[in-house]
């Protein structure tokens, strides 16, 4: 979901309406907005659907200098103009907006009702408005404070009191608050998104601080009331970033960039003399990454997968046994932390819940955790004891695309760096540099490709269902591009290791059923035709994805061959083009797929 809140001397409703609109990727169930009336009263509208159907219902006369609001994506209550955010108390004197989840909103409901509260909306968050209007404390601070102390969960919120109409009171605990410093005006929302157009000096709030936004002043402080100190940092990324650029989606931008992006991941790392590389943030001294016996990676959806390819390349180039595992089963399955395992959490946005939540974990047994993270000063990146970054610029649709590829890329430095402290030679040092040098070319190259690809993207849309097929190195890549074409085109497909078709998928193999290989040209190629012929054999079409044309394939996208260990970098890049051009033919709402969002900070 989406925060965004103003206190200045601007008409409020419009930046509002344009902040929501920056962060609608974050969630698109719901939107509202409350402000600050003339004379002090709380005045709010809210709209089931996107911000548009906010936008229209807004009134024309609908003036004040201060308001939140909030895009949703429902966790309780299904979306609905009265479960749309903020949320008020009966008097009308409270509105608040919330992401997260308040754990014990069902006790508290139950409590708040027996003592005559009536409720509004089926949302958690209509809890902390009744508390904080019922509370008798002097200031706004305490009396959002004492509510807290009422709530378990998680929050990241914004508070508006029609008894102190001069200020915005904010609070986090385990979802993102950023607060916008302007000239004689503040801004807050929970995404640098939304901000970088007025200001780029921004102050992260961290879990258990709130603040309190006056036009021309901030402060932060703890829950218990402590001042902390706040020293705004600069917002590297640009507003225009966050423009589409003169391309009708995010995703299809997103996919255009992704050579500038690994230009980006690569500069300045890469050290030809030793033929390895400097990743600054790393925090790992050479004896340390000497002494590491396992790697673990966790991640979420397309992270998860960008860490699959990532442990290959650990175990490729540092021979360091790796494996990826979705962070939301690790952190529930007690795992053995063991003090010579290096834990990596991947996350694009480092707010995701379960990786978070993995990482804090984590940290608590005592275990070294790196970050492998795209938004700078985000909570992961903050949590970890090191890490990198990977730079690849801001990214809006919903599926990640420059992302992965960038992570991917991460992933490769950071192999070839402990490969290089431990047995990996100049030789193939300089092999993998010179790769890692040659891919911004080589997905130019892909990208010119994408008439051809959208032919075959038109070929297929007709599939109900697809199968995706790979092998080792092959093999997550085959996972990221059925979970591309799932999300965006809602047609279903499934990634299987192709060594695994006898037992089991062949028995779907049949002309309505479509089949896209991967087939590089490694050690495996062999193999990998194999699979092909058994397909053919059964009257499956194939698509495959290739170094060479392949023979048993019905239509073949051919990919520059780069070296073994990077080729799964690019293979991946023309099914992105593939699920988009698939999405766009079935008229999909290709930037926000249904029921999906780009940021998952609630378990
Ligand atoms: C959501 C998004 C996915 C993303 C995943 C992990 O499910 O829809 O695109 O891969 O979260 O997000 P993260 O920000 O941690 O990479």
């Amino acid at each position: 979901c989406g925060i965004v809140g103003y206190i200045g001397r601007r008409d409020v409703a419009p930046l509002l309406l344009e902040g929501l609109q920056r962060l609608e990727y974050r969630g698109y169930d719901s939107a509202g907005i409350a402000i600050t009336g003339r004379s002090g009263e709380l005045r709010t509208v809210k709209a089931k659907g996107r911000v548009r159907d906010l936008e229209a219902r807004v009134p024309k006369r609908f003036a004040g200098t201060t308001g939140i609001a909030h895009t949703r994506w429902a966790t309780h209550g299904a979306p609905s103009d009265a479960n749309a955010h903020p949320h008020l108390d009966a008097g009308g004197t409270v509105a608040v907006v919330h992401n997260g989840i308040i754990d014990n909103a069902s006790e508290l409901r139950v409590r708040l009702t027996a003592e005559g509260t009536v409720f509004g909306s089926e949302t958690d968050t209509e809890v902390l408005a009744h508390l904080i209007a019922r509370s008798q404390a002097d200031t706004l601070e305490q009396r959002v404070s004492e509510a807290l102390r009422a709530v378990e969960g998680t929050y990241g919120l914004a508070v508006l009191h029609r008894d102190f109409p001069d200020r915005i009171v904010v609070a986090r605990n385990g979802s993102p608050v950023v607060l916008g410093i302007g000239e004689k005006e503040m801004f807050v929302a929970s995404d640098v998104a939304a901000l970088v157009a007025h200001t780029r000096q921004v102050v992260t709030l961290a879990d258990g601080e709130m603040a309190t936004l006056k036009a021309d002043d901030f402060r932060t402080y703890t829950t218990e009331g402590s001042r902390t100190t706040a020293t705004p940092t600069t917002v590297e990324w640009e507003a225009e970033s966050y423009d589409m650029g003169g391309h009708d989606t995010y995703m299809h931008k997103e996919i255009a960039e992704q050579a500038e992006a690994v230009d980006r991941v690569l500069r300045g790392r890469i050290d030809d003399k030793f033929a390895t590389v400097h990743l600054g943030g790393l925090n790992l001294d050479p004896r340390e990454a000497r002494s590491v016996r396992r790697i673990k990676i966790l991640g979420c959806g397309t992270s998860y997968h960008a860490g699959q390819i990532g442990a290959q390349l650990i175990e490729e180039l540092a021979r360091i046994p790796a494996d990826a595992e979705p962070a939301s089963e690790f952190r529930y399955r007690n795992p053995v932390v063991d003090p010579d395992t290096l834990y990596v959490a991947v996350s694009q946005s480092g707010e995701t819940y379960d990786v978070l939540a993995a990482v804090q974990e984590l940290k608590r047994k005592g275990a070294r955790v790196l970050g492998v993270v795209n938004v700078v000063g985000s909570a992961i990146a903050r949590e970890a004891d090191g890490g990198t970054y990977v730079h690849a610029g801001p990214e809006v649709c919903v599926v990640s695309t420059k992302c992965f590829t960038n992570t991917v890329v991460a992933f490769a430095l950071l192999a070839l760096h402990l490969g290089r402290i431990r047995d990996l030679s100049v030789a193939d040092g300089r092999r993998i540099i010179e790769g890692l040098r040659r891919l911004p070319g080589q997905i130019d190259e892909i990208l010119k490709a994408e008439p051809e690809i959208k032919r075959l993207a038109l070929h297929f849309a007709d599939a109900k269902s697809m199968l995706f097929i790979g092998r080792v190195r092959g093999y997550p890549v085959a996972r990221e591009a059925s979970l591309k074409l799932k999300e965006v085109s809602y047609i279903h497909a499934e990634a299987y290791p192709a060594s695994e078709l006898k037992h089991g998928p062949l028995a779907l193999v049949e002309p309505a059923m479509p089949t896209v290989a991967i087939v590089p040209d490694d050690d495996l190629l062999e193999k990998n035709r194999a699979a092909l012929e058994e397909i053919k054999a059964r009257s499956g079409r194939i698509l495959a994805v290739a170094h060479q044309e392949q023979e048993k394939a019905d239509h073949t996208i051919i990919v520059p061959k780069n070296e073994d260990e990077l080729d799964p970098i690019l293979m991946g890049i023309p099914l992105q083009l593939f699920a988009y051009h698939t999405a766009l033919a079935l008229g999909r709402d290709i930037d926000k797929p249904r029921n999906l969002a780009k940021s998952v900070t609630v378990e």
